[in-house]
Formats: C-alpha cells, structure tokens, sequence
C-alpha cells in the first residue's frame, strides 16, 4: 500500500440552481500523506468549501451534485460506499473545523457534554470516562479542564474557537479539514490558535487541509499549497517551491499582492479584476480575462496540467510551450 492517506482525482461538484449551474469544483486533484498539512488557498468563490464539502460527503443535494471524481481514502473510494460505512469515517478518521465555528457550539450544552459527546459515540467510553477525557482534550488547547462545566457564551472568541477545534480532534481524526479556522479572530489571537494547531498536528500526526486566504497562515503551518482559482487546482508544489518559485501567473500576482507589514489588509485582492461567475466561466483558461500573460490561444485551449518534476504541477500554456513567459 502506499503512503497516501487522501488522493482526490478529477473531483466535480456543481450546484443546479434555478439561476444557473453554479460549477463550483472543476476536476479537482488533492494527494495528502499522512502527517501532511496542505494549505488550499483562493479567493471567496474559488470552490474551497465545496471541495472540503465533497470529502466530507456533506455537499447539500439538492442544489449540489458530485458529477465525477474519486476520493480515495486509506485506499477506498469513499464515494462509492454507503452512508452507514460514511457516518463511522465522518468525524472519526474524517473531522471537519467549519467556516464560522462559533455557530457550530451548542449554546445550551457545557463545553465539556460537547466534546464528551464526541467521545462517547466514537470510542463507546460512558459518560464519566468521556467526561474526563473531555477535560484532557481543554487542557491540550490550553484551557483549565475546570472549564468543563461552562457555557459557550462563557468563552472568549479564541477560546470557543479551541473548544471546537478540541471538538474536531477528540476522535483522533487522520484527516482534519479545517475551512478558515481563524479569519473570524483577531490577529493575536490566530497566531495562537494556529500556533496550537501546529503542535497539535506534530504531537498526533493528523493530517491537515487548511482552507485560507491567507498566504501568511499556509507558510506558518503548511507542508504543501494548492491554489484554487475558478474551482482548480491552478498550482500546487511544497511550500518551498511555491514561494521561492511561483510559476503561475495567478500565483504570482497573489505574492505581488501580500501586503507589507506597514499595511493592513484583510482580505485577498491580488490581481485586477474579479472572479469569473462560476455560472458562467471563460471559455480557454479561466483566468484569461485577468492575465497579464494572456494570448488568443488563451482564450480556447483549456491548459493541461503540467508536471514541472518535484510533485509542483502548474496549469498555464506557458508550461506546455504554447504562450511566452
Ligand atoms: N448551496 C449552494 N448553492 C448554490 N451555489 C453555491 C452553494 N454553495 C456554494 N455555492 C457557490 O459555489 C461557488 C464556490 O463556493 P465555495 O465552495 O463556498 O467557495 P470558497 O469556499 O472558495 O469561497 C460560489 O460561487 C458559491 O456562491
Ligand atoms: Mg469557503
């Protein structure tokens, strides 16, 4: 067997709506080794959650539809097996952060019932057991395990955001998806959460996709990138190898966009213009309209992707010798 823990192949994910067919997640590649943390970064729209969605087989049906792919996991295709055989890999071996957790806690249930909660049903210890384990998991965050007994709105921002990441490691997952973890947190604050999810992740080998806007975060945390445009994988190589040598056009208007340090800014807005409607793509490569590189040709051919060696593969008709550089 090989090391891959997670190989999506060719992942498509539309959403049929009454305005259109949003084609949100367009033939999408993921490989992930155990231990590995991949940072899956793009604009708001490129398709992150959707994908994240698609792993977790929770994409919302209606409106949403997995049109093809494979999502092999440990070996499996978990496309392909049931919904009982899913539920015991979905917050098991599988556990997902959500965009905006904080409304992912149960006001009403002490912190400590819900990552018992957890507990109980993934490792059928009773409920006292559970309980305890519960107070070990706070602690790991950096939390008194005293805590147990208090209410959601008794936590802090950061802190109910490590409850929920306490929640999501509870089970000991081998896959973590965490889908913007701390862009609800203020700037201190996330360097701690992340800096936690950094020695969480070294102390139990989980393997990590965090989904960011944030060049910044994915080099603090992550082993490998993959930059998402127009719902693909436009680029993906180490960490190394995307910012000492970012080849995609796209790619390389995100770095020329990070902001100094004298400077603010919250939100990506790298390169002039906006994200295609995803009703509606470009026809050619989807980043044409934006590309300070374009050709005719762009507009037609649909790039392959490129493998340029060392696992970095870039999708532009540069790298297949059809466009100057
Ligand atoms: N339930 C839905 N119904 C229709 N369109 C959706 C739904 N969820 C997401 N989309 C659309 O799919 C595209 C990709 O969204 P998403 O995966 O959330 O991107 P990201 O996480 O990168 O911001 C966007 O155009 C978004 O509006
Ligand atoms: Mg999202």
């Amino acid at each position: 067997m090989s090391d891959k823990l997670l190989d999506v192949k060719n992942l498509t994910i539309h959403y049929i709506t009454e305005d259109g067919t949003v084609k949100a997640v367009n033939g999408v590649d993921i490989e992930l080794k155990k231990g590995e943390t991949l940072g899956l970064v793009g604009e708001t729209g490129a398709g992150k959650t959707t994908t994240a969605l698609g792993i977790m087989r929770l994409v919302p049906n209606p409106p949403g539809k997995i049109l093809s792919g494979e999502i092999y996991f440990e070996g499996n295709d978990i496309l392909k097996i049931s919904e009982a055989d899913m539920r015991k890999i979905r917050g098991n071996k599988i556990s997902m952060i959500f965009q905006d957790p904080m409304t992912s806690l149960n006001p009403v249930m002490t912190v400590g019932e819900q990552i018992a909660e957890v507990i109980e049903i993934h490792e059928g210890l009773n409920k006292k057991d559970a309980i305890e384990k519960a107070k070990k998991m706070l602690e790991l965050v950096g939390i008194p395990g005293a805590r147990h007994v208090d209410y959601p709105h008794q936590f802090s921002g950061g802190m109910k955001q490590r409850v929920v990441i306490a929640i999501a490691l509870a089970c000991n997952p081998q896959l973590l998806i965490a889908d913007e973890p701390t862009t609800a947190l203020d700037v201190t604050i996330q360097a701690q959460v992340l800096d936690m999810m950094k020695k969480l992740k070294e102390e139990f080998e989980t393997a990590m996709i965090l989904i960011t806007h944030d060049l910044g975060v994915v080099a603090e945390v992550c082993d490998k990138v993959a930059i998402m445009y127009a719902g693909e994988v436009i680029e993906s190589a180490s960490i190394e190898d995307l910012f000492n040598n970012p080849k995609h056009p796209y790619t390389i208007g995100l770095f020329g966009s990070i902001p100094n340090l004298e400077e603010e800014v919250e939100r990506l807005n790298p390169i002039k213009g906006l994200m295609p409607d995803p009703t509606n793509l470009p026809s050619g490569c989807p980043f044409h309209p934006r590309c300070p590189k374009a050709t005719e040709l762009c507009k037609t051919q649909v790039p392959k992707n490129t493998d340029l060696g060392n696992g970095h593969k870039v999708r532009c008709l540069i790298y297949e010798g059809l466009v100057e550089a």
